[in-house]
């Protein structure tokens, strides 16, 4: 089938909330290139919203699938547990850093159920309700999560009434007029305000916004927020779903700056493509909520679980953590130019490959030009490269292509940006660094 007739399909049977208005369908992809039914090529700025930081069917874990496919499929990991889920058990709680004792894990579908399920564990753990996050955050879908989630539309326009026991403070955002040191002011604020520190069971935050606009917590915030739940017997929760697995070049963003969390959220890239997420937190915490009291039919299935093993040795092998770093450099390096070419680019910004800049329509007074990135994107589109725009305000562009891009194919991607600039610019700015 086509692209227009499985459009026809997607109008005529796809629920209105979830049927993107992209009407290209993916038939195939291969690291960084997706081709789609009509055999266009485009290529992947976006890695299905950073779950692909080691590429489109990496061979590696294919075979892996592939060979669990050949072994069991499904058991429920409650009614007859499997190798592959302690193995990755074993591997994430070595590899997450968590404060104080070692970590223990579960396994879940999603990043909505794994920050679900930290913040269970968390009220678990310290007998607590209240959960305080942040302005721009984005945990998910489900209610609890959306809740939590610092954004209107599209998320929750049309959901009613919210979970209660959620409050929000602002996240440092210098350019956009808040200085850690209000933020930290706010927060304490909450206390006095909203929710004391003796009922709040959990603060979660993600090191680096993702849906909220790749914006990066100062570690002097992050070491603020440790404190704070230090002596109050607050679980800090960090929320590393688009952070984590190798795209800051770190597996994990908050390694950047030396704090830990008591209570780990991560998914996405961690199986590069198979629903799995996790949370990973101090083991006294973990052990808090009763036998079954977590979990669900499909958590941590075999077939994810093979994938994330091998997406761990992929990691390892290939040194992602090394070429994640590269990326970021070579990002960071296109956007000062930008930055210079075209009055409208702006606050470039990145940690290893999770890199972004804003579009705006005063550079001066920092305007959001949200109309702007959505052009952008359109325009890319049509010329054959995925782009994705993010941010509370909508104009910031963010990169979460594969950090395994051929240097060829990044090229080539960048350039599109360049001319779909130059043209909805009409001609104005070229670019000449
Ligand atoms: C930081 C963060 N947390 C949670 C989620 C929710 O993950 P999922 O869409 O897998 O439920 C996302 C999704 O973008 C995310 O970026």
């Amino acid at each position: 089938m086509n692209n227009v007739q499985l459009n026809e399909l997607k109008q005529r049977y796809v629920a209105n909330g979830c049927a993107s208005p992209a009407t290209q369908f993916a038939e195939r992809a291969e690291n960084a290139e997706v081709w789609d039914a009509d055999g266009k090529r485009f290529i992947d700025f976006a890695g299905g919203i950073a779950v692909l930081n080691i590429g489109h069917r990496h061979p590696k874990v294919v075979e892996a699938v592939k060979a669990q496919l050949d072994k069991v499929m499904h058991t429920c990991a409650v009614v007859m547990p499997y190798a592959p889920y302690v193995q990755l058990a074993e591997k994430l709680a070595m590899l997450t850093p968590i404060n104080g004792s070692a970590g223990k894990v579960m396994l879940i579908n999603s990043g909505a159920e794994a920050v679900e399920n930290a913040v269970k564990i968390a009220r678990a753990a310290t007998g607590r309700s209240g959960v305080i996050c942040f302005d721009g955050g984005y945990h998910g879908r489900t209610f609890m999560t959306l809740a939590m989630t610092g954004k209107v539309l599209p998320y929750k326009n049309d959901f009613g009434p919210m979970p209660g026991d959620v409050f929000r403070a602002p996240f440092p955002v210098p350019y956009h007029g808040v200085t850690e040191e209000q933020a930290l002011r706010s927060l304490k604020m909450l206390f006095e305000t909203d929710i004391p520190a003796h009922r709040t069971a959990a603060i979660v935050i993600e090191p680096v916004l993702g849906e909220g606009g790749f914006y990066i917590a100062p570690p002097g915030f992050l070491e603020a927020l440790r404190q704070i739940c230090d002596e109050n017997g607050i679980m800090l929760v960090f929320d590393e779903v688009q952070s984590g697995f190798g795209r800051t070049g770190r597996l994990f963003a908050c390694e950047h700056s030396g704090v830990r969390p008591d209570l780990m959220t991560m998914a996405k890239s961690l199986a590069d493509g198979m629903p799995l997420s996790a949370v990973v937190g101090r083991a006294d915490v973990m052990d808090a909520s009763g036998p079954n009291s977590l979990g669900g039919t499909y958590s941590g299935s075999p077939v994810s679980c093979a994938a994330a093993l091998a997406v761990i040795e992929v990691i390892e092998e290939e040194k992602i953590l090394e070429k994640s770093r590269v990326l970021g450099d070579k990002l960071a390096k296109r956007f000062a130019v930008w930055q210079r070419s075209f009055d409208c680019v702006d606050n470039p910004r990145n940690l290893g490959a999770m890199a972004a800049f804003e579009l705006v329509s005063d550079r001066a007074e920092h305007t959001p030009d949200a109309d702007l990135a959505t052009a952008l994107c359109e325009k890319a589109r049509d010329k054959g490269l995925i782009l994705l725009s993010c941010g509370t305000y909508g104009n910031t562009i963010r990169m979460l292509m594969p950090v395994t891009i051929e240097d060829d194919v990044l090229d080539e991607g960048l350039v599109i940006i360049e001319q779909a600039l130059r043209e909805l610019l009409g001609g104005e700015s070229a670019v000449t660094g």
